[in-house]
Parts: structure tokens; C-alpha cells; sequence
């Protein structure tokens, strides 16, 4: 089962640690079941306020699915994803650390969530 940190500047005092219960489970679902005050709107990988940096906890290579075009699209409209990364994200075949909460599902690795 896949441990998910969540942690915020805002919140340094309540760094939860949820287990994701199954491999259909976004982080916005995750943060939700676990009361964890991350920011969303529409749910559906438009508006972008479900921003989070994810990284890898065991330092092992990132598994977590790769970018939607709708989510990608949203990155670039924020910033967080630039022309070159998307293409080395590509070549490295390798997942960017900025994620939407409401799209990206857990995978089997243990993985910090920053909001
Ligand atoms: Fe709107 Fe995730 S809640 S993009």
C-alpha cells in the first residue's frame, strides 16, 4: 500500500500520512478522505488550484502515470512546466513533479504531496 505525505508550509504542524487504498484513487480524492485542506475547485484538471509538487519518498524512480494533455496544458498555462521539460519528460520517460491533485492517480510508491 502506498504511504502519501502530505505536507504544507501553511500547516507544518499537521503533516498527514494517508494510505492510498487502491490504484484508482486521485490525491485530491486521497487529501479529501483524509481531511487534508488542499485547494480545488473544479475537480476535472481545469483551473489549476489543485496544485501540488509530488516527489518520490524512497528516492526511487517516479511511477505515478504522466500528464493528460488537459493537465499538461493547465501546467504550462501556471508556469510550472516549461517546452523543455515536456520534452524531456518524454525522452526520460519520467513524470513531472508538478502535478494536479484532482488528476494524478497513486501508484504503488510512497510519494511527498506539497500543497
Ligand atoms: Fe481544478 Fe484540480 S481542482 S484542476
Amino acid at each position: 500500500m502506498p504511504l502519501v505525505t502530505f505536507s504544507s508550509p501553511d500547516y507544518k504542524d499537521k503533516t498527514v500520512y494517508a494510505v492510498a487504498g487502491s490504484h484508482t484513487e486521485t490525491i485530491l480524492k486521497l487529501a479529501k478522505e483524509y481531511k487534508v485542506p488542499l485547494h480545488h475547485d473544479c475537480q476535472d484538471g481545469e483551473c489549476g488550484n489543485c496544485l501540488v509538487r509530488v516527489t518520490s519518498v524512497d528516492r526511487k524512480g517516479r511511477m505515478s502515470g504522466f500528464l493528460t494533455d488537459k493537465e499538461r496544458s493547465v501546467l504550462v498555462e501556471l508556469g510550472k512546466l516549461t517546452k523543455d521539460d515536456i520534452d524531456r519528460i518524454a525522452v526520460d520517460d519520467m513524470p513531472s513533479e508538478w502535478r494536479l491533485a484532482c488528476q494524478m492517480i497513486v501508484r504503488d510508491e510512497d510519494i511527498l504531496v506539497e500543497y
